[in-house]
């Protein structure tokens, strides 16, 4: 399984980022996590992280030409705002999992809206980095069922 793994604006700033409510590890240390629980579900990760809406929109919209399976995303603030990741989630159609480190419903009220969490398979938030390795688990056995349903 090969899943792509995108960040949005703002988390390069993990680890000095309002760390109370981020949480003190950076984005590399996360990403390494995810990379070794990766390894042994067999699942090969590809990350990016970008502060411009752009450029997530078309590393979502090549992920399917580019072989990926499914796709991990913290949409950061853009969660909020995009229509246009919400499309471009919408054209690629693979299982999409929404993640936040903070639990964004318990949060300001401009963050209880998500334009992306109705196209996505589902969302994990308020874990902190734990957010994200969840998110793994819960894509790799989505893919799976995928897979052994299709095989039938
Ligand atoms: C975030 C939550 C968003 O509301 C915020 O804009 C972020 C980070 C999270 O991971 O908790 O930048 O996505």
């Amino acid at each position: 399984m090969k899943i792509l793994l995108l960040n949005g604006p703002n988390l390069q700033l993990l680890g000095t980022r309002e760390p109370g409510i981020y949480g003190g590890d950076t984005l590399p240390e996360i990403v390494n996590n995810v990379k070794i629980l990766a390894a042994e579900l067999h699942c090969t990760i590809e990350d990016h992280q970008s502060n411009i809406e752009g450029e997530l929109v078309s590393w979502i919209g090549s992920a399917r030409a580019n072989g990926f399976d499914g796709i991990i995303l913290n949409a950061a603030a853009y969660t909020h705002t995009s229509v246009a990741l919400r499309d471009a989630i919408s054209a690629v159609s693979l299982p999409t999992i929404e993640v936040h480190l903070s639990n964004t419903a318990a949060r300001e009220s401009f963050r209880h809206h998500s334009f992306i969490a109705p196209v996505c398979a589902g969302v994990i938030a308020g874990f902190g980095k734990d957010s994200y390795l969840l998110a793994l688990r819960a894509l790799h056995n989505l893919l799976a069922r995928k897979k052994e349903f299709n095989s039938k």
